[in-house]
This record gives structure tokens, sequence and C-alpha cells, in this order.
């Protein structure tokens, strides 16, 4: 394997932000011309020329502020000496630089920032302050002024981070911070209190910690002095080489710079820092990609393979030789004794698209069936299923850049600042220039109202009723004229029956508020806000799809962007925020049963033959096995063996009673994880994983942006898992191998005609690229359905209403819905062994003001949540961001198990189970039941 050493670990900056369009301003810089586009600062201009200006309150990822006086510059033509941060070029500008005059206002400035300087400049432990090198650059040779008078030297520092430290002894009061956290990330914790001396950067007059900071780290980005660092810089000291990689946690797929030290098996990671280069985040992060990368060297994960004859024996640590060839030959027993549908495989949407190509493909040519499934089936199937069938296509139409022009954004069922904290910071970006959001959530979140942003519309959707409701906006646009005739007309399919069908009275937001809990004049406001646009874009999340009804709300909602048409251009759409890093890209490998690579069905022979000829085998033309199908026919006797990478089912997937059943009706459970995690006490044989720092390979974003993962180090385990499952395959007689992960992309590319251009080198060259990657598309495809839609004309479906049988009853009178919180990730296997877990220690369950005073029931109780499948416990938080009658938690913690209450219920067209809706009670534990609880409920860290 080799360790791909990326970009220098000073990324340049050019000291204010680009200016889009035609270069046509001819400006000379100290002799040397250049043009740029008009408006563009002399700072850029001349960092473009190769004449870099002094800097400290300029940066090229914020407004310039004009603050520090240090980067003045001479005009020809022009009194004074003009900062050039905050100087507009204009054609024929001629600008000086570096002249006498300049240099010395410059010493004096530095001057009077070092003398409130800590002077141990030389031995600082702190990171890469720039302050040492700008005062070289200015020429200062000795500070004049003694540091005897009134200074911030001796002011504490700020420790309450768990990841960073704020010294205020170091900060020069250049708003850089300030400025990051509003325009950057959108929280604004930070400002400057004082004026003066007396200025001061405060986290609003607390410490960071308890403070509104979501420790994103754009400040500490942006801190030219590292009064901001992180602790792992000031304990590790400074990196000294840097790999470009991507993030391992949620669908938006940010791009890292990992700066490490070391090499080989002593390579240790100092810093992620967000790549400035990085399509899908410009430099941006969230506190999970930028500083929870800890789990990966944590004491808990499992470095060597082991089995066990039982699940109730002790392991014992094999060989990788031994597990191999114990799993080889259980598989092959099973599939002999109970036949060739007896075993099959989960891939995960962690892994790498080459690993999922391979496990598809050692379930299909070495196990001989198509039992493969993947965890997308619990998210975001119905994406797959319900884009399909309208455009052609099983991906979000656009990209993340797309949303900058948009001016409605329609948010339902998706709390980004949650769950794709990047992507909502650019999305708050886009609200504070003008943008209108509709958001269609039974919970307020944070985008219906945080700090410098609110919504036009929030709609308060009754869980399950997400198809009344979007049925409802549909029929607003229809019957009050509001469509587009002329889009319907000529791209979409069925249009007549369609409009006859949704002009029905019965599809009024009147008719449908009783069932929504929307009212109706709030509805057609919103609508009507959403048809006007002009460009008018929906974003959604496992809100919609993880219901009885998601795919018909999919195809509800393509139904609405058709009808006004929202499509085919940029700042529209129809946009899923895919859960996992790599879901897109699973399901894009052909890791369902029914669907070979580039989502083309297994009953087509044609697809087929390519497979055949290639793999040297008979492909099944039936569909194989969903999750939930394999679960039912273990239980039901006729499915014995289970490969799963990187999926925790016992955990995550709905109904954990019967979940564990089938898992021990198996008799061979092979679990590929980092950690022995809750399906490992099911498993026969555990398999240790490699974490995203030793994989190389790509992943897949939410806007079909195909990423590089680069491995930063070795594979601690002694193998790749494509090696491994390639390994397995072999030893049940089917060989497969590869000499490197680029070369499984080669097959993919040879194979799949949306990633037909894709190759290493050429993501390599590229940065990244946007599938389909075709001859006609040969850098790829940031907005789909241009001109026509992938499958021709676009399909306009009846989505016919059907309500869930999950309904509040008597016994069962609230309705719990499910969802993420920004500090922790999904099972939580990762986040809650990093510090992440200060922020959210255990999952809560959070109950209006008006249920909760009903049972009695004050914040920081515990309460006893059940269903008609299971009860658990949890500690509530009276909130009255939830809607009276419905209650909410997340699922990060095993302790808490909130899949124990979760039923069987699912889509009806993919099995996505419907998390998003079950009837529970809630009632107050004893304190004997809360000291039992508490007792149970330490957390690993
Ligand atoms: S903390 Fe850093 S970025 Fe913020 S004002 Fe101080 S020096 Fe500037
Ligand atoms: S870490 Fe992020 S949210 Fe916190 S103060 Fe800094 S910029 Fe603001
Ligand atoms: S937004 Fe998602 S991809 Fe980006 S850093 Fe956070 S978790 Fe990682
Ligand atoms: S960098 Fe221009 S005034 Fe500070």
């Amino acid at each position: 394997m080799t360790i791909i050493d990326q970009p220098a670990l000073e990324t340049p900056d050019r000291g204010t932000p680009a200016v889009m369009g035609a270069a046509s301003a001819h400006v000379t810089i100290d002799g040397i011309p250049v043009m740029v586009p008009v408006g563009t600062s002399v700072m850029r201009a001349a960092a473009l020329a190769g004449a870099t200006v002094p800097k400290l309150c300029a940066t090229d990822s914020l407004k310039a502020f004009g603050s520090c006086r240090l980067c003045l510059v001479e005009i020809d033509g022009v009194k004074g000496t003009p900062a050039s941060c905050t100087t507009p070029c204009t054609d024929g500008m001629v600008v000086s630089t570096r002249t006498q005059q300049v240099q010395q206002l410059r010493r004096g400035v530095m001057e009077l920032y070092l003398s409130d300087h800590p002077s141990d400049c030389a031995g600082c432990e702190r990171g890469s302050c720039e302050m040492q090198r700008l005062a070289h650059d200015v020429g200062l040779a000795e500070v004049r002024y003694g540091l005897g008078g009134a200074s911030h030297l001796a002011e504490a520092p700020d420790e309450s981070n768990p990841y960073f430290a704020y010294d205020p002894a170091a900060c020069i009061v250049c708003s850089r911070c300030v400025r990051a956290c509003s325009e950057t990330q959108g929280t604004f914790a930070l400002t400057v209190s004082g004026r003066g001396f007396d200025s001061r950067i405060t986290p609003g007059g607390t410490d960071f910690l308890s403070s509104e900071c979501v420790s994103c780290g754009a400040c500490v980005q942006a801190c030219p002095t590292d009064a901001l660092t992180e602790k792992s810089v000031v304990s590790l000291g400074m990196p000294t080489r840097s790999v470009v990689t991507t993030c391992a946690y949620c669908g938006v797929g940010c791009s890292f710079k990992a700066e490490v030290q070391g090499s080989g098996d002593a390579t240790r990671v100092v810093r992620m820092v967000p790549w400035k280069d990085g399509g899908a985040n410009e430099g941006h992060s969230c506190v999970k990609g930028r500083f929870a990368y800890g789990y990966a060297s944590h004491r808990d994960r499992q470095l060597s393979p082991m089995v066990r004859d039982s699940i109730d024996d002790e392991w014992q640590v094999v060989s990788w030789e031994a597990a191999i060839e114990r799993i080889a030959t259980g598989f092959l027993g099973l599939r002999d004794t109970y036949g060739v549908g007896a075993i099959g495989g989960i891939s995960s949407s962690r892994c790498t698209n080459e690993e999922v190509y391979v496990v598809q493909k050692m379930v299909r040519a070495a196990f001989g069936n198509n039992n493969i499934d993947t965890c997308a089936r619990v998210c975001h199937s119905p994406t797959g299923y319900g884009l399909n069938h309208a455009f052609g296509t099983s991906a979000g139409t656009q990209d993340f850049a797309s949303v900058e022009q948009a001016d409605v954004m329609l948010v339902i069922g998706a709390n980004p600042t949650d769950a794709h904290p990047v992507f909502a910071s650019r999305m708050k970006r886009r609200m504070r220039a003008g943008a209108q959001v509709i958001v269609a959530d039974p919970r307020r979140i944070d985008l219906v109202r945080s700090p410098h942003v609110e919504a036009a519309h929030h709609l308060p959707v009754q869980p399950g009723t997400n198809v009344a409701f979007v049925n409802a906006m549909c029929h607003v646009v229809v019957t009050e004229g509001l469509w587009d005739e002329e889009f319907v007309r000529a791209r979409c399919e069925d249009a007549d029956a369609y409009l006859e069908f949704i002009a029905h009275p019965e599809h009024s937001p009147e008719a449908t508020e009783g069932e929504t809990g929307i009212p109706a004049p709030d509805l057609r406001a919103a609508a009507r806000l959403y048809a006007a646009g002009p460009n008018s874009a929906i974003y959604y999340g496992l809100g919609v799809t993880e219901h009885s009804q998601g795919s018909t709300m999919v195809m509800g909602m393509a139904n609405l962007a058709m009808l006004t048409g929202n499509l085919g251009r940029e700042g529209v759409g129809v946009n899923p925020l895919r859960g996992q890093n790599n879901v897109q890209g699973s399901c894009d490998m052909g890791s369902f049963p029914h669907e070979l690579p580039g989502y083309r069905h297994v009953s087509r022979p044609e697809v087929r033959a390519i497979y055949d000829s290639l793999w040297g085998v008979t492909i099944q033309a039936e569909p194989g096995l969903r999750i939930p199908n394999m679960f039912d026919s273990a239980i039901g006797g006729s499915f014995k063996g289970l490969y799963v990478q990187g999926e925790d089912i016992a955990q995550s997937d709905p109904n954990t009673q019967h979940v564990e059943a089938a898992l021990r009706s198996m008799e061979l459970v092979v679990v590929h994880d980092l950690f022995l995690n809750e399906t490992a006490r099911f498993a026969h044989v555990f398999l240790p994983g490699a974490s995203f720092l030793e994989k190389d390979g790509t992943f897949t974003n939410a806007e079909r942006r195909i990423n590089r993962v680069r491995p930063v180090m070795p594979s601690r385990v002694g193998k790749d898992e494509w090696q491994v499952v390639c390994e397995i395959a072999t030893a049940m007689g089917y060989p497969m191998s590869y000499d490197a992960p680029s070369q499984i992309m080669d097959e993919i590319a040879a194979t799949t005609p949306t990633f037909a251009g894709v190759s290493f080198a050429r993501l390599d060259a590229e940065g990244s690229m946007q599938w389909p990657v075709t001859e006609a598309a040969p850098h790829g495809t940031p907005t789909m359905h241009v001109g026509s839609f992938v499958r021709g004309l676009g399909q306009l479906t009846a989505t016919v209403y059907v309500p869930t049988t999950e309904r509040a009853n008597r016994r069962y009178p609230l309705v719990l819905t499910t969802g993420r919180i920004l500090s922790q990730y999904n099972v939580g296997a990762q986040t809650r062994r990093t510090p992440n877990s200060t922020w959210h220690p255990e999952d809560i369950l959070e109950i209006h003001p008006s249920d909760a005073e009903l049972r009695g029931v004050a914040s920081g109780d515990v309460v006893e949540l059940s269903s008609r499948v299971g009860t658990t416990r949890l500690t509530a938080l009276v909130s009255d961001r939830m809607p009276a009658g419905v209650v909410y938690t997340t699922f990060h913690h095993p302790v808490t198990g909130a899949n124990v209450v979760t039923t069987e219920n699912s889509d009806w067209a993919t099995n996505c189970p419907e998390y998003k809706v079950t009837a529970v009670q809630v009632e107050v534990v004893t304190e004997a039941a809360r000291a039992q609880w508490e007792e149970a409920a330490v957390l690993p860290r």
C-alpha cells in the first residue's frame, strides 16, 4: 500500500475570497502585470502576482474587514496608503507593495501588536502562529516598548472545550474568529466585548463549552496567532506531512487534510484540517470530522481475527488464515446442507465503493445468489425507488453549490444543523442572503429559528402523514393555477391523470389538516411561496424515507418539483440529504438484492451478461433476500449464514428482539468491524476492520460526488477489507484478487456506464467528480435532468395517501419519532469513543410540556418508554420544540436501545423500517428503578 502525501501542509491564503467573473482588469503589482476580475482585492491580485502582502485580519475564507492596518500599499494616483484587503482593483491600476513608506508603517503596526503578545515566540508550543513570520517579513528586529505596562498577558486561558483552547494572551482581537463563526459557520457564538484596549473575544460571556459554540473549528482554523489552538497540537507538536482524504461520518463528504507525524506504523494524526479545495465543504467542517477521529486508535478497537464455536463461548484469537478457512468451510457447508439461498451478506455505507463492490461480487459470484443487501435498506432505499421511478435515476438532482441559486428551500423531514452541519451552514448563509425557507417537520428544528435566520413557514407535519401533506401542496399548486403547464406538457407523462387525481377536494389543505396537523392557511401560503420560487429546491432526510409510505412520499416530492418546473437547472431539484458517508456509493455499487452496479435490475439478461462473462459465473436472474427477509427466513429455518460488514444490525435495525432472534437462529454469523459491536454478541467469527484513516478507495456523497479516501497510515490489522473479502471468496472456490483498489475502480468503470470515465488517476487530477462521468460529461454532472430526464419523460404518479397502521391509541397515546444529534453519529460506535460524549452522554426523550405535565414528568426524570413491541428507559427533557402528542429521541447509545420499541412496519416498496412512527406511552419510573438504571447506564469510553 502506498501512503500518498498530498499538498504542502500550508495551503496558500490569498487574503480575500475570489471574485467570480472574467479576468478583465489589468493591474500592475510591483511591476508585474496580472489580469483579475474587476472587484478583486489588491491583496488577492498581489498574491496572484507573487507579491504577497503582510496581513493579520484578512484570510481568503472571509470577507475583508480592514482592521489590522498591516496590509497597506501605495497606488499610483491614490492619496495615502490604502489597505490592500479592502481596496478593489480597477483596470489600469499600478500598485507598489514594498515602498519604504509602507514598510515603515507596517513595522510600526507590528511593533504595537508584539508589545502585547507573549515574548517567547521562538519557544511557543502553539502550532502555526503567523506573528513570528510576519515580524520577520516586515523587517522588525526589536520591540521598543517595554512589556511592563498594561497588557493581556496574564489573562487565564479557556480550556473548557475538549478539543481546543483559547489563550487571550496571544489574541490580537483581529476578529477573524468572530467572522468565521458568523460568516462560515453561521452560529454567531463569538463577539468582541469592550472597546480599544479592553476589547476581548468572548463566547457570549461564558466559556466555550457552556456557550452556543458547536465546536466546528472554523474559528481555530481562522486564527492567525494560535490564540485558538487545537489541544492535540499543543500536546503532540506540529505535524510534518499531510494526506488529503474524506470524512467517514455523514453524507456531506467533507474533504480534510489529515496532518500527521511519523510514518508507517508509527504514524500519528495531529489534526484534521478541512481542505479548502474540497468540492463538498470548501474548507469548512463540523465537530465530528474535524475532531472526533480518536476512535480509530481507541483501546476498544479489535486488531485480531477471533472465532468461537457457540455464541456462549469465549472468543479465541486466531490467524487470518484460520479465520478465513473457518468462514469458507462454514458457508460452503451451509450451502451444501440447506441450499444455495441459505447464506448472504450485508455491505456497509461506511465502507468504500471498492469494498462494497467486492462484497456484492463475493455474494453473487462465490455465494452464488443475490442475497446481498446494505444498511441503506434502513435509511434511503425509498429514495432509490422513488427517484428512479420519477426521473430514471436513484440519486439527488443537484450539487450542494446549487443552493446558492435557490430562492426558496423546502426542508422536509431533515435536521441539517445536526445531521448535515456543513451543508446547513451553507443553507443558513443563503437564508441570510434572503432565500426563504419552509420547514416541514414535527419538531421546531434549528432552521425554524436561530441567530440571524428564520424560516418563512414551519409546518409541524404529524409523523406518518407526509404523503397527505405533499399531496395538499400539489393540490394548491394545481387548483390555484400555479403549475408550470409548459414544463409539465413538454417534459412529463401521465399529466392529465395526475392533474385530475390531485385536484380532487380530498387532497385540499382543509380536508387534510385534521390528519397532518398543519393549519390549511399555513399550508396554502407555503405552497404559494414554493410555487412562486422562481428557484425552489427540496431538501429532505430520513423523516421522509423511514415511513410505511416512504417511497410514495419521494414520488410525491418529485411530483411537486415537476409540477412547478423546478428541475434541470441550478437552484432547484429534489435532494436527499444522505445519512452515512457512502450511502449513495453503497447503493450505486449494486448492493441491493435486485440490482447490479448502476441500478440495473438483475432480471435484465444483457446486464447479467456483462458480469457473467467478466466474472465467469452465471448470476441468478431472481432478486435475493432483503435484510428483513433474511431475518424472517432465519427464524423460519431456511437462512443460516450471514457476513456483515460495518453495520451493527442488532442496534440499528428495528424491533431488536426480532433481530436478535434471527441472529441466534443462524449457524454462522461473521462480523467484520472495528469494534465488538452489539451484533458481534451473536457472531461466530469476528474479523477486524480498517478505519477510514487506513482505507484506500472512494466515497460518494449526497451530491453524487466521488471523493478519494487515501490511507493516512497502514492498516492496523494487517489487511485491507477488500483483500479479506477476496480471500474469503477465493477460499470458497471462486478466485478473486486485485493488485490495488484502483484496479477495482477500473472494473467498476468498465462495467457501469455512469462510472465510465472514473479512475483514481482522474480523481487525483480533478479533486472529485460527480457521476455520471461519461464521454458526454467527462468532468461529471453537477446538475441532472437538464433538458430531459434520464428516463425520458418525468413520471407523474398518483400518490394515494394510505395512513400507517401505527396509530396512537388509548394504551399508547403518544407518537415517537427519532433522529440524530450533532455530536453523536448513528449507533455511536465511533463518536461515543471520543470526547464528543461531553455534549451528549446519553439519549434523551424530548416531550412537550403538556404531555409531560399530564404524566408528572419533569426534565431530568428517568421515564419508561414503551410500545407494543418493547420497553426502554431514558432521561426526559421537557421541550416546546415538540408538538403535543409527539415525543422524540436519538438512537446513539446501546444502553437505551431506542430500537427496542420501534416496530417491524416498513415501506411498502422497499421494506425501509418505519422508524419515524411508533405509538408509545411514557411513564415516570420509581426512585429504585431509576437507581438501577443509572447503575446500568455506564457508557463505554
Ligand atoms: S482569537 Fe485569534 S482570530 Fe480571534 S481575535 Fe484573537 S487572534 Fe484573532
Ligand atoms: S468552534 Fe465554530 S461554533 Fe464554536 S466559536 Fe468557533 S466557529 Fe463558532
Ligand atoms: S458535515 Fe459530515 S462529512 Fe462534513 S465533517 Fe461533519 S460529519 Fe464529516
Ligand atoms: S489585512 Fe488588511 S487591514 Fe488587516
